[in-house]
């Protein structure tokens, strides 16, 4: 029996391909052109805050010229108001914050976006990327590039820096920060000095030590290993760059037809897992917004790079301030007219027209409408309360606006504006229950599935088996040298004498096997999945099945050719162990190496960001062992309406691939993406409901807050 693997974030999410195909395009060797393109893009985004001290790169910088190559792009547009923007220096300077969701800051990012994508050859891509790189906002420019790189055609399966490396103090404190920069200067001198480092081989370690930062809030300490946890916060913001907002879905590299539906059931997947890890840790349910006061603040002690702190929220944080009237009222504007759409069963579009709400497929409307991105109908009349609501609750409003040459915003936006660090602040989740509330207020009013519908008459789920679930915390290492400061010698060299690593403490769980016994009277392909879900609530009652459907969480989705008679599916989850993603500085080494003959580098090891968040699969649970119920379903297996282009996902680069490409044409997340009553599925054998229980495992010797 195929031993696969229980995917990941997929988690998170959903979908896994078949494992066959993707198990040979991981073994592909990466032929020296793709290896050269591989290292000179990486090497843009090192020591991003520090001009590019590549002397190839340098000569390229001053002798490049926009406007002497302009027949070198397909966009015109694009170059020249690029152009004009440098000349009258309208773009963001550097070293000050940047965000997307600035429409001035996105204006230059969609620009750029477009000249760098619009280069006609690699050459004038990658020449015209140097020439920028030190032009243009660093943050700015790094977020385009990876767009850029993710989207073109010529850097397919490119490895893309984490962020966390290129960008470290969007996960690390201003005090792990400061420690850094001065091991920096020090090296080994000073270590037994201070007593949060510690020398580890060639490295200097910073201990992550919540007694010496005792800045963040009380109340939501307890579930920071899981709203911190760097990966998952890169994951969050990886997925954002695979389908930017603004970005035209012709382009997108993956997930093109179903972007909206993603956008749902993405987020539906993320709040589930939250809530179950604040169930592990005695919080309570989170909390509805809509209140005037909002308790739990949020300091994320986070510093950008110039020095100025993220914003704050204190605790009980008024919304009926005077300054945020005019932002309440819109917010409650834009949700008014999405909650009239639901109900009328219509929304109109920007001819006047309406579209259909009462139909399952109008998901994908109503993502795009709620997230409002480029294919949105009516983005002039359906608009993003999303944003306002971070605004708000990010106290970023109270920052008036500064102008850089009259004329680009000086923001300084809150952790929630950030998708690299918007899961840090429960608000996040507070919010995204809001909007969630508005997609099941639409799932309601859609007929209930039918047992017909859910049943697969000749398949019978016999039993299910788990093994034992152990939870328990370790730590792991984050490399922030390529982000700190080069002295002299170093940055002639072009290399980094001292290695900083910060130790952070993490989530993590024993693998297992799940089993389960079927019987079936054909021979046939099903669709797998799994799902996890609280059985009890925060006062100990149990959550009936239709309110449940909200709460679970799709652990695992895959195809099955089911023989005829007694079977046992077999599944494994990931042995996370030794399986974390390379490192932006491995896969550069390697890289090199590779060109030099000396190995290879696999695309396998550029593409292991799906094993992202295989450490968070499951919630802590108890020490006692914490019950949770796993639903099994087993559907038919029905081929999606648009074939994989397997050429283009195998290579993609941030290894969303196993649950962005969608197995099947079935619905995401069937059939709890609507309220399921007990009685619907009463003899429904393909479904199955297993109580397990989620122990979580004493590590003393672990640094980190949380509640048994
Ligand atoms: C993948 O590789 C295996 C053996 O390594 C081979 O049996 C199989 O046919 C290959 N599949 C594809 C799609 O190339
Ligand atoms: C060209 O760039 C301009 C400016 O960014 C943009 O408005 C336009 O849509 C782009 N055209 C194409 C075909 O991408
Ligand atoms: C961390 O990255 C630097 C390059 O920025 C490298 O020299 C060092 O060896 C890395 N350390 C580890 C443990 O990988
Ligand atoms: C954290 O800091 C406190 C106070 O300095 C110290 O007692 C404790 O041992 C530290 N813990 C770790 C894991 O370094």
């Amino acid at each position: 029996m195929a031993r696969l693997v229980l995917c990941v974030l997929a988690l998170l999410t959903a979908g896994v391909l078949s494992e066959p195909v993707r198990d040979n395009a991981s073994q592909k060797a990466a032929d020296p052109v793709f290896l050269q393109r591989q290292m000179d893009l990486m090497s843009l985004f090192f020591h991003i805050h520090e001009p590019n001290y590549f002397e190839s790169c340098q000569t390229i910088s001053k002798s490049w010229s926009l406007e002497k190559n302009i027949e070198r792009y397909n966009n015109v547009t694009a170059v020249t108001t690029f152009i004009e923007m440098l000349e009258h220096q309208w773009e963001l300077p550097r070293a000050v914050p940047f965000s997307i969701l600035e429409s001035e800051h996105r204006f230059e990012a969609t620009t750029l976006y477009n000249v760098l994508y619009s280069a006609k050859d690699y050459d004038t891509f990658y020449k015209t990327a140097v020439y920028l790189r030190d032009r243009v906002n660093e943050n700015l420019f790094v977020y385009v590039l990876s767009v850029v790189i993710a989207t073109r055609p010529d850097t397919k399966g490119i490895y893309i820096p984490r962020l966390y490396e290129v960008f470290p103090s969007y996960f690390n404190n201003g005090e792990i920060m400061t420690t850094a920069q001065r091991i920096n200067t020090h090296g080994f001198r000073m270590i037994d000095h201070y007593h949060s480092t510690y020398k580890w081989d060639e490295n200097v370690v910073i201990r992550w030590n919540a007694t010496i930062w005792p800045y963040y809030n009380s109340q939501s300490t307890p579930v920071a290993y899981f709203t911190h946890d760097y990966t998952l916060n890169t994951f969050y913001y990886n997925v954002h760059l695979s389908q930017p907002g603004w970005l035209n879905s012709e382009v997108l590299p993956v997930n093109r037809q179903r972007r909206g539906e993603w956008f749902w059931f993405f987020h539906k997947q993320l709040v589930a897992r939250y809530y179950m890890e604040r169930l592990s840790n005695g919080l309570g349910e989170i909390p509805e917004l809509g209140h005037e006061i909002v308790k739990e603040g949020y300091n994320s002690g986070l510093l950008y790079h110039n020095g100025v702190p993220f914003p704050v929220r204190p605790n009980y944080f008024h919304l009926n301030q005077p300054q945020f009237v005019n932002t309440i009222q819109e917010i409650n504007d834009y949700e008014r007219r999405i909650r009239d759409a639901i109900d009328q069963g219509y929304l109109i579009n920007n001819l006047g027209e309406h579209i259909n709400l009462r139909a399952p497929e109008a998901i994908e409307t109503l993502g795009r409408v709620i997230e409002v991105n480029v294919d949105s109908p009516n983005a002039q009349y359906y608009k993003d309360f999303i944003t306002l609501w971070k605004k708000v609750l990010g106290n970023s409003l109270v920052q008036e606006h500064q102008y850089f040459h009259h004329f680009v915003p000086l923001v300084v936006p809150s952790v929630l504006e950030h998708y690299q660090t918007a899961l840090r602040d429960p608000a996040f989740y507070m919010i995204w229950k809001r909007v969630l509330g508005l997609f099941q207020s639409w799932q309601e009013k859609l007929p209930q599935y039918k047992r017909e519908e859910l049943a697969l008459p000749q398949v019978q789920i016999q039993k299910v088996d788990v093994d034992k679930l152990v939870t328990y915390f370790e730590y792991t290492y984050l490399n922030v040298s390529s982000h700190l400061h080069m002295n002299e010698e170093e940055a002639k060299e072009v290399y980094d004498q001292v290695s900083v690593l910060v130790q952070h403490p993490r989530l993590n769980h024993k693998r297992f096997q799940v089993r389960v016994n079927v019987n079936s009277e054909v021979a046939k392909s099903v669709l797998v999945k799994f799902f996890l879900a609280p059985k009890y609530d925060s006062h100990g009652s149990e959550i009936p099945l239709h309110l449940n459907t909200q709460n679970f969480m799709q652990l695992d989705e895959f195809v099955y050719d089911l023989p005829v008679g007694e079977c046992v599916i077999t599944r494994d989850s990931l042995d996370a162990s030794g399986k974390d993603w390379a490192s932006s500085f491995q896969v550069y080494e390697t890289a090199e190496k590779a060109l030099h003959g000396k190995g290879q580098l696999h695309t396998e090891q550029t593409n292991t960001m799906d094993k992202l968040a295989n450490h968070l699969l499951l919630p802590k649970g108890r020490v006692g062992g914490m019950p949770y119920v796993l639903m099994v379903y087993i559907s038919e297996y029905r081929a999606p309406k648009v074939p994989r282009n397997t050429a283009s996902d195998l290579t993609f680069p941030l290894g969303l691939h196993p649950f962005i490409y969608h197995l099947t044409d079935e619905s995401l997340g069937f059939p709890v993406n609507r309220p399921l009553y007990t009685w619907q599925v009463e003899g429904v054998k393909n479904l199955w409901f297993q109580d397990v229980l989620i122990h979580h495992k004493h590590t003393p010797e672990i640094e980190v807050p949380h509640q048994e």
